[in-house]
């Protein structure tokens, strides 16, 4: 018989030990890896702007919610074009952020409570300002300092055109003049110049700067654009489609998933084995199927990939269930883990993009955007998105601000967006600031508590009061305790590495999944569905009666 109550939630002695990370070889096989966007998590000094004191104030928060790592976007020298993926010192913390003192005391911290600590390498670019780049713009066209990045001479009969076609991400033209008539190429901002990477002092910068972090004990990296190193030969022209994705395009693309890049991994990889302790790379590659993803995580590569186009999948059973079960043999069949994620700092958060279908990533939404979804039907599909993912085996990403069932800011006024986006495309696009609004920790502190003198970088909707993490703490049925929940109960039954069996019967609205010895339902249609026998584990939702609304997911122990 299945209970339809409230299930029993996680009472806080049981999270007590949730801390600890999982014993044993290859921690981020079954991790579940929370991601910081450090300048919104928390902000100790009060300028508005997150840093790294502000994360050490809060890794009890994250004890308790019962992850297994974090993962840190960038918080290098940087003047913060792009939010810090523009980067001028690989090997120092911007004074925005603290110092390399507060990074040695946040990693022992969270060390200190069993979490580990991945952080962001951005390896196809620089910042202009990096000292590599300002040496190349004061040298001549062909010297060594040039060929650190893609300097060419332009077309045309004076070199007044580009050297191709190629448009940046972010919009416009991929290539900036300089002075002597030269152009440089950069897939992103006319700040963020792309490095050579068939230049050997380009590949030893780099090691060098994985072993200054290892060294310093960090338990791995996500490796930023790690499909666009390596560009095709001769740099031939290329017109993405309409509609793309801005990272993501058809095959082939001449600077995305060029072969050459897999060498820089196997050679990132070989310097990862000289550490002690399970150092691992993931992958951020935005590629359009998941058996060109798995790629990136054959043996003597990369450790993971992030499932973009799990990500990007719609709430639609027939899309999920073909690419969960492609993930599960495409990944497996390399020796790698099938990952899973559905919110980063880079695309719609699934509280709105999983009601709202046909955004490209990306492209963001705003005021103007047609279509926006009522955000209780949007929340309540979040969670019953979450319940299927955390049930899932393999490694799972969660962005911040998810566990409290943070919807996208859709009404940010057009005079603090800060995405290159949206200057570069003239307000056509508005780019990723929506997700990036900084986190509601108490509701009745100014900035709800993200920073001390309640400044903050972008501003938060006033309706967020209700999501604040010390409102969330008190509800039993909030986001929050959903999460923790899920998690908790995903360890104690060992979902991460469990085997998954698709079960039969419940119609094609539905996915409903054997993982371990949890039975898995999610309601993905409209319609509801009878529910087997057992006691319920966990639901998204509360529900009565003994069927299954649409848009929830419930885990059941057989009786
Ligand atoms: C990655 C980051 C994104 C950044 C881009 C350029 O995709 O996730 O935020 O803008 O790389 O570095």
């Amino acid at each position: 018989m299945t209970s339809t109550s409230l299930p029993t939630q996680t009472s806080p002695s049981t999270l007590a030990a949730i801390g600890e990370s999982r014993p044993g070889a290859e921690w981020w096989r079954t991790a579940v890896i929370y991601q910081i966007y450090p300048r919104s998590f928390a902000d100790a000094s009060g300028d508005g702007i997150g840093d790294l004191p502000g994360i050490t104030s809060r890794l009890d928060d994250l004890a308790s919610l019962g992850i297994d790592a974090v993962w840190l976007s960038p918080f290098f020298t940087s003047p913060q074009k792009d939010a810090g993926y523009d980067v001028a010192d690989y090997r120092d913390v911007d004074p925005l952020f603290g110092t390399l003192g507060d990074f040695d005391d946040m990693l022992e911290a969270a060390h200190a409570r069993g979490i580990r600590v991945i952080i962001d390498l951005v390896p196809n670019h620089s910042s202009d300002k990096h000292v590599w780049f300002q040496q190349a713009l004061a040298a001549a066209p062909g010297s060594p300092e040039r060929a650190r990045y893609m300097f060419r001479d332009g077309q045309g009969e004076n070199g007044e055109l580009p050297p191709n076609n190629w448009e940046s991400v972010f919009g416009g033209p991929a290539w900036t003049r300089v002075e002597d008539g030269q152009w440089y190429l950069h897939l992103f901002d006319t700040s963020q110049p792309d490095f050579d990477w068939t230049n050997e002092e380009v590949r030893e910068e780099f090691r060098g700067t994985l072993r200054f972090w290892l060294d310093r004990g960090v338990d791995g990296f996500r490796v930023d654009v790690a499909h666009g190193l390596v560009k095709a030969d001769g740099l031939p022209d290329y017109t993405p489609p309409e509609d793309a994705d801005s990272m993501g395009g058809e095959e082939p693309v001449p600077y995305w998933g060029q072969e050459g890049v897999h060498d820089v991994w196997r050679d990132w990889h070989r310097v990862l084995a000289e550490y002690e302790g399970d150092r691992a790379l993931c992958a951020e590659a935005w590629l359009p199927t998941v058996d060109e993803t798995a790629k990136w995580v054959r043996p003597d590569e990369m450790h993971q990939a992030f499932n973009f186009p799990y990500a990007m999948s719609e709430w639609d059973a027939e899309q999920l269930r073909e690419i969960i079960s492609e993930s599960l043999r495409a990944f497996p069949a390399v020796g790698a883990p099938a990952t899973w994620v559905l919110s980063n700092h880079d695309v719609i958060r699934h509280a709105t993009r999983l009601a709202m279908p046909g955004h490209p990533q990306g492209h963001g939404v705003g005021p103007a955007t047609e279509g926006k979804p009522d955000p209780a039907a949007g929340l309540r599909r979040a969670r019953a998105a979450t319940a299927l993912m955390l049930a899932l085996p393999g490694s799972a990403y969660v962005y911040q601000g998810e566990e409290l069932g943070l919807p996208e800011a859709m009404e940010l006024p057009d005079d603090v967006r800060e995405d290159p986006t949206w200057f570069r495309t003239n307000g056509e696009r508005y780019g990723r600031d929506g997700c990036r609004v900084p986190l509601p920790w108490s509701a009745a502190d100014p900035a709800f508590g993200f920073s001390p003198t309640g400044e903050s970088w972008l501003p938060q909707p006033a309706d967020w009061s209700a999501l604040a993490r010390d409102v969330e703490e008190q509800d039993p049925e909030s986001t929050l305790w959903l999460y923790r929940t899920l998690l908790a109960t995903r360890r104690a039954h060992d979902l991460g590495a469990a085997q998954l069996e698709w079960l039969d019967g419940y119609g094609d609205d539905v996915i409903a999944v054997r993982t371990g010895d949890v039975t898995v339902i999610a309601n993905v249609g409209t319609e509801p569905v009878a529910l087997p026998a057992g006691t319920l584990l966990v639901a998204s939702d509360t529900f009565e009666g003994g069927e299954l609304p649409a848009d929830t997911t419930v885990w059941i122990a057989a009786d």
